[in-house]
């Protein structure tokens, strides 16, 4: 029997004091039970602040939001909607509300507990207002709980016309997902909440890599899976939803315990015993793939830092949510090459990453050596930057581009590194690797550029697409005996449309192309004969019988005209253009 007060994780300790604390389940889970009585869900926010606010909050815009939750909070709370504006103004918003406001919205939990999860902290400016003077440094100096070096703040007791105000330590947000329904996670502030560059090691929320990611992750059931480089946990929130067991890596301590508060808070919607959560999660800390060498999983999925900075010589001023410490783009290079080294056999790892191209060569040139050989790889680009555009981007993450000289300095030594290795782009895009089932297998390496938009989550499309492939990968190893595709009966897929394109008065079209309206988005240009294929497979004829009859009808008798034909045919499954019919 486990007592109710022991440690979840009893190797870690709860020592992180500007990270939220998870020592009580107990309170963890009244916590829960407040939130949920004000229906801090994305949907509840949505409804609460009305539709354009709410979207103006999802681009960092925040003063919608505010305007409408201070109208419900000063306006009363007779309907609720007072009470339940405070989480949005705390956590999302970044502002300060009183001691008697927090007390009403969280009668469950009270101010003493929120401080003691250390979820909220004394506003250093107890007449309220903006938190625009704030520093990230006021927190890495004096964390939650410690009111040192900040102004006094006024005691209500002594000074009871000026109550006692509070505000947000970290960002508590909602988070709709497919998982459990509605989490809550918490992470540190962003930088348009607490104003002023981010603390070096700060705690990353869902950030748009983050939703890349969760959206490419094919959720097939697996057995073990890893999450490397968790953060705040965000990808192992989805993964126990699809996995038996999770390990989350990180090298961060605070990113370890931001990640236990979310597993924990959440605990019920994902599936795990708070007071005996390792048969489901377990935690290491540690760099890369040191903390799992020897062990075997059938999914890892990691979006690792990696971020490609200039290495200054002070690593005390790298962000380790975005740099892995490395030079260049070795951090993918490295995951690359290593992580087909922990996959049970058949099993897959999915990454997103940054890679270097080297002046006047492909793009996708240097990311192919990454890839050791035996292993299936797939390798998306979906943006290239010029270093210019890379240094912007990224000095503004951080909300770098504050201080002018620092930042043309930043700048400088952003476009010195890069042309140290003759760097003239830098790809950003998704990665799939998978391990054989036998050694025997065949395997195949595909790196293409997909710039224009897909479907979202691709993930099911990516899956499919994978499978389509062993299908073929089948049909070839069978090809030797002579059966191949040629006997599989052919379907178009549903999305796909034809558009030809003819000069006027012309006696065919110039142009063939199909169109995919779903999924990766494909288009691809036809030949007359494929164009031809593709119309007559409904599923009558198999492939061989088709393109035996457009050979009698175009008079080319030969087994190349067959044979290659056939080829483009695979290309199309490949692709998803045409399906093997059921
Ligand atoms: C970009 S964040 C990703 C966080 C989260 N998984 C997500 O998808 O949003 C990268 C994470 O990797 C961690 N990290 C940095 N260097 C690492 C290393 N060498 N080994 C393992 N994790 C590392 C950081 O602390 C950070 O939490």
């Amino acid at each position: 029997m486990i007592p109710a007060d022991a440690p979840a994780w009893p190797e870690f300790d709860d020592d992180v004091a500007s990270a939220p604390s998870t020592r009580d389940l107990a309170a963890l889970a009244v916590l829960a039970d407040d939130l949920t009585a004000l229906d801090y869900t994305v949907d509840g926010v949505e409804a609460l602040l009305g539709a354009a606010a709410y979207a103006a909050l999802g681009r960092d815009q925040l003063v919608p939001a505010l305007l409408a939750c201070r109208r419900l909070a000063d306006g009363g709370s007779e309907s609720g909607d007072g009470a339940r504006a405070i989480p949005v103004l705390l956590w999302l918003l970044g502002e300060t509300v009183t001691e008697q406001e927090l007390g009403q919205a969280f009668p469950r939990t009270g101010v003493a507990g929120l401080e003691q999860l250390r979820l909220i902290e004394h506003a250093a400016d107890s007449a309220g207002g903006s938190t625009a003077e704030r520093t990230a440094e006021d927190t890495a100096d004096h964390p939650a709980g410690s009111t040192a070096g900040t102004p006094a703040v006024t005691d209500p007791v002594t000074d009871p016309a000026r109550e006692r105000r509070w505000r947000a330590a970290v960002e508590l947000r909602p988070y709709g997902s497919d998982v459990g329904g509605s989490l809550w996670v918490a992470s540190d502030l962003g930088s348009e909440q607490r104003p002023g560059p981010l603390r070096h090691d700060h705690v990353l929320g869902i950030g748009g890599a983050s939703l890349t990611l969760a959206r490419t992750v094919m959720r097939t059931p697996v057995g073990r899976a890893l999450d490397l480089g968790t953060g705040c946990g965000i990808q192992a929130f989805h993964l126990l939803a699809h996995a038996g067991h999770v390990t989350v890596t990180d090298i961060s301590d605070r990113a370890l315990a931001f990640a236990r508060f979310n597993l924990l808070l959440n605990a019920s919607a994902l599936d795990i015993d708070p007071h005996r959560p390792g048969p489901r999660v377990s935690l290491r800390r540690g760099s890369l793939l040191e903390p799992v060498r020897g062990e075997e999983f059938d999914l890892v999925v990691s979006n690792p830092p990696f971020v490609i900075t200039p290495r200054t010589g002070s690593p005390g001023r790298a962000y380790t949510y975005r740099d892995g410490g490395l030079a260049g783009d070795a951090i993918v290079s490295t995951l690359v090459r290593e992580l087909p080294g922990v996959l049970a056999p058949g099993g897959s790892a999915q990454l997103l990453g940054n890679w270097e191209i080297t002046e006047g060569t492909p793009w996708d040139r240097r990311i192919r050596t990454f890839v050791p050989p035996g292993v299936d790889a797939w390798i998306i680009q979906r943006e290239q930057l010029t270093p210019v555009q890379y240094a912007e981007t990224w000095l503004r993450d951080a909300a770098e581009n504050r201080d002018r000289e620092a930042y043309a300095a930043s700048f400088a030594a952003y476009l010195d590194d890069f042309a140290a290795r003759d760097v003239e782009g830098i790809g950003f895009g998704s990665v799939w690797l998978r391990r054989p089932r036998k050694p025997s297998d065949l395997v195949r390496v595909t790196l293409e550029e997909i710039t224009h938009d897909i479907e979202q989550p691709v993930g099911p499309h990516l899956a499919a697409a994978i499978g389509r492939s062993d299908w073929l990968a089948a049909h070839t190893e069978q090809a030797a005996t002579g059966v191949g595709i040629a006997d599989e009966f052919l379907l178009v897929a549903e999305d796909v449309t034809e558009e030809r394109h003819q000069r006027p008065g012309a006696e065919h079209p110039g142009v063939i192309l199909l169109r995919q309206g779903a999924g990766l988005r494909r288009t691809t240009l036809l030949s007359t004969e494929l164009a031809g294929f593709v119309s007559t497979c409904d599923g009558d004829l198999t492939a061989g019988q088709i393109a035996g009859a457009l050979a009698m009808l175009l008079d080319r008798p030969d087994a190349a005209f067959t044979s290659e034909l056939l080829l483009d045919v695979e290309q199309l499954v490949r692709e998803g253009f045409l399906l093997p019919a059921p």
